[in-house]
């Protein structure tokens, strides 16, 4: 038996652990969306309390959710880029190089803490096309690294939530600057949604600061002139949320999802955004 990883992460990078636990728990359910078993096979080496986490069945649907969209436009962005980069930002423990399985052309970088990183390191086989990064993506030097000569996908799953908003917009700027462009995936919350997910018992436990937000998906076209909305999926909106999707919430998630579909506030909650550049 492998010795379990003792785990001592806080704020935005123990977030990582929800996110982990909600995958691991989702795979482990008999109508996985996900089927992130790499998950569920990290939380069992890991040393920590995941319980006091009190993730539930509606989070791990809903992120996993999350996950399972962001890997459809992964693939597809592959599909049509068999030699392109992909940035993944903010990886965490996600396994999304492994689900998406890329083939031989593809490089693949996932960037985090230096100590996420580490613990990554650790919990994952290494894989031929895959480089591990351990910086703060806010750090201006990194970037260097990347190649310039392919399309690149730049993914953030869970993280510009926890960038300080004036340094979102410039950090995409670098990183959609030069070569010959690509697209850029992400989640996004309004004020609205931001102040739920702080009151979320699992986040507010790593005590995470939640710190930018973006009510109009456009307003990021003008800070960041490179970027063109291509796609937003919100909450409402069936190919974001199916209704089979919504079928496996609890009775009051599903309520609140369709709140979602008539009070458009709560539409804006939170959403996925694909932008091309
Ligand atoms: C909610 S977790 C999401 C992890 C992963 N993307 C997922 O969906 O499972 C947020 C992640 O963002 C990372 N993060 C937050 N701020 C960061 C920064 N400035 N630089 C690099 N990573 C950061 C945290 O360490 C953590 O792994």
């Amino acid at each position: 038996m492998m010795t379990p990883e003792r785990v001592k992460l806080t704020g935005a990078k123990e977030t990582l652990l929800v996110t982990l636990a909600a995958k691991a728990g989702e795979s482990l359910l008999p109508d996985s969306l996900l089927h992130d078993h790499f998950a569920a096979e990290a939380v069992a080496r890991i040393d920590y309390d995941f319980a006091r986490l009190g993730v539930d069945r509606d989070l791990m649907v809903g992120l996993a959710l999350r996950s399972y969209l962001l890997d459809v436009w992964t693939r597809d962005f592959l599909a049509r880029h068999p030699r392109a980069v992909v940035l993944h930002l903010g990886c965490g423990l996600d396994s999304r190089v492994f689900r998406i399985d890329p083939g031989p052309d593809v490089l693949w970088f996932d960037a985090d803490f230096p100590e996420v990183v580490a613990l990554r390191r650790r919990l994952y086989p290494k894989r031929e096309g895959v480089t591990l990064i351990g910086t703060s993506v806010t750090e201006p030097d990194w970037i260097a690294q990347l190649p310039t000569d392919r399309p690149r996908l730049i993914l953030a799953e869970g993280l510009l939530p926890y960038i300080a908003a004036e340094e979102v917009p410039p950090l995409l700027d670098r990183l959609t600057a030069g070569g010959p462009g690509g697209e850029l995936a992400f989640d996004a919350y309004s004020r609205l949604g931001l102040w739920m997910i702080r009151n979320n018992g699992a986040i507010r436990r790593t005590g995470a600061e939640l710190r930018w937000f973006l009510e109009d998906p456009t307003e990021l076209e003008r800070q960041v002139p490179r970027l063109r909305l291509l796609q937003e999926l919100l909450p409402n909106d069936p190919e974001g949320c199916s209704a089979e999707q919504l079928a496996r919430l609890s009775p009051v998630a599903r309520w609140a999802a369709l709140a979602c579909r008539i009070v458009p506030a709560f539409g804006k909650v939170g959403r996925l955004l694909r932008y091309a550049f």
